[in-house]
């Protein structure tokens, strides 16, 4: 043998190697796509620098709960991936919601929001959780007399809709909070930085992951932008997980469109940053993600995945965490007398 038949065969395995990698970026490309690195325009229309310093102020506000001691931050908690890592959401009263806490990094990719899709946008979402008895168990009058009663809110109100004749409005908290949320963005994951062009970003194990997440089906399902929150498929397509995973008095999808075979239907999770957001899926009963990765493959794919095909999707699941949010805790405006008392 020649002494440079060594280098030559390792030089061909680079090109091999190089190869695949373009291939496989090709490929991943052609379904996902990169978080952007900042969204500015909610609906076409461009936020204020105003509105998104209030949202910021009323994301952290407590006062919007009855209790006066829940935020929106409480159950999303921006520290730990913009989920509040329980099973199911403690709100009002100590009360145990029927869901898990979705993260809010990236819900603005999102078709939908909510495991349901029942809310078409970030601003109707917003009025929920204020609202919900098991959430912050207050009411828009309430919410918006408190507000008016802090003149330091009146006034951002005033700079951040300079339009409206009555600014301190419900309608406007709420789209003052999807100003702020829109921020909320995670660009620069690993995965991302591979699908622009950066080989290295993954290792022989993502890269082996992403394939499998490819070849086996999971893109049926989880694909564009968030790598899922765009569509509705039963949980339990193939195979129906037990009742453990999936309670049977939730039948998602059908509480909103009351059609039948929207039983037990759920937006396919977006699985941005999941590796920090567990518990898994609507009822939060599964913790451990490879765990939720071999529910999917069984109760989607009708297929058992194997222990290692288990590993590399999970590996290529923990590169979808990107940047996150640095979000300062903003000091808000003191309560004056005529703030309603906690109840
Ligand atoms: C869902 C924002 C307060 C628990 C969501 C979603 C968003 C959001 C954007 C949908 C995410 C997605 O579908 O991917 C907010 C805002 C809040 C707030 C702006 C303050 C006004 C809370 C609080 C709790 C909570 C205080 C817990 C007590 C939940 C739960 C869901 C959810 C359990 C899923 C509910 C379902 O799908 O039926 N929230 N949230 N949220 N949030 Fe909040
Ligand atoms: C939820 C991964 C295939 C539809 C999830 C979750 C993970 C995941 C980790 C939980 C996310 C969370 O709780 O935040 C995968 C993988 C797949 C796969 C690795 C391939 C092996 C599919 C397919 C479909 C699908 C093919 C549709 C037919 C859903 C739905 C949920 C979900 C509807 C939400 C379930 C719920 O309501 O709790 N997926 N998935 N998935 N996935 Fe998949």
């Amino acid at each position: 043998m020649n002494r440079t038949t060594p280098l030559l065969v390792g030089s061909l395995l680079l090109m091999a190697g190089a190869c695949s990698a373009d291939e496989l970026r090709d490929r991943a490309n052609s379904i996902f796509k990169p978080i952007p690195e900042k969204i500015t325009e909610v609906r076409g229309q461009k936020i204020s620098d105003e509105q998104a310093i209030l949202g910021h102020k009323l994301w952290f506000d407590p006062r919007l709960s009855r209790s006066h001691i829940i935020s929106c931050n409480t159950c999303h908690n921006l520290s730990l991936g913009g989920g509040d890592n329980v099973t199911t959401s403690i709100g009002h009263g100590w009360q145990k919601g029927p869901r898990n806490s979705p993260t809010v990094l990236n819900a603005v990719l999102n078709a939908a929001q909510f495991w349901d899709g029942r809310a078409k946008d970030l601003q109707e979402q917003a009025k929920g959780p204020v609202q919900a008895s098991v959430e912050m168990n207050n009411t828009p009058d309430r919410v918006v007399t408190t507000l008016k009663s802090i003149p330091e809110y009146v006034e951002e109100f005033q700079k951040a809709f300079p339009k409206d004749k009555d600014p301190v409005s419900f309608d406007n908290m709420a789209y003052a909070l999807e100003a702020f949320e829109i921020s909320l963005t995670t660009p620069n994951s690993p995965f991302d930085r591979f699908l622009k062009g950066e080989d290295k970003a993954l290792d022989a194990e993502q890269k082996k992951g992403l394939a499998l997440f490819m070849d086996a089906g999971c893109i049926a399902c989880h694909n564009g932008v968030n790598v899922g929150g765009q569509g509705y498929f039963p949980f339990g397509l193939i195979k129906r997980p037990g009742a453990d995973v999936l309670p049977e008095g939730d039948k998602g999808r059908f509480a909103v469109t009351n059609t039948a075979s929207d039983e037990y239907v759920f937006r396919a999770a977006p699985l941005r940053n999941v590796a920090l957001t567990p518990p898994y899926f609507h009822s939060g009963e599964v913790w451990d993600l490879k765990e939720a990765v071999a529910i999917m493959g069984n109760s989607q794919l009708g297929r058992d995945l194997k222990d290692d095909e288990v590993t590399a999707i999970t590996a290529f699941l923990h590169s979808l965490t990107g940047d996150q949010p640095q979000v300062a805790y903003p000091v808000l405006p003191a309560s004056t007398h005529s703030t309603p008392k906690p109840e």
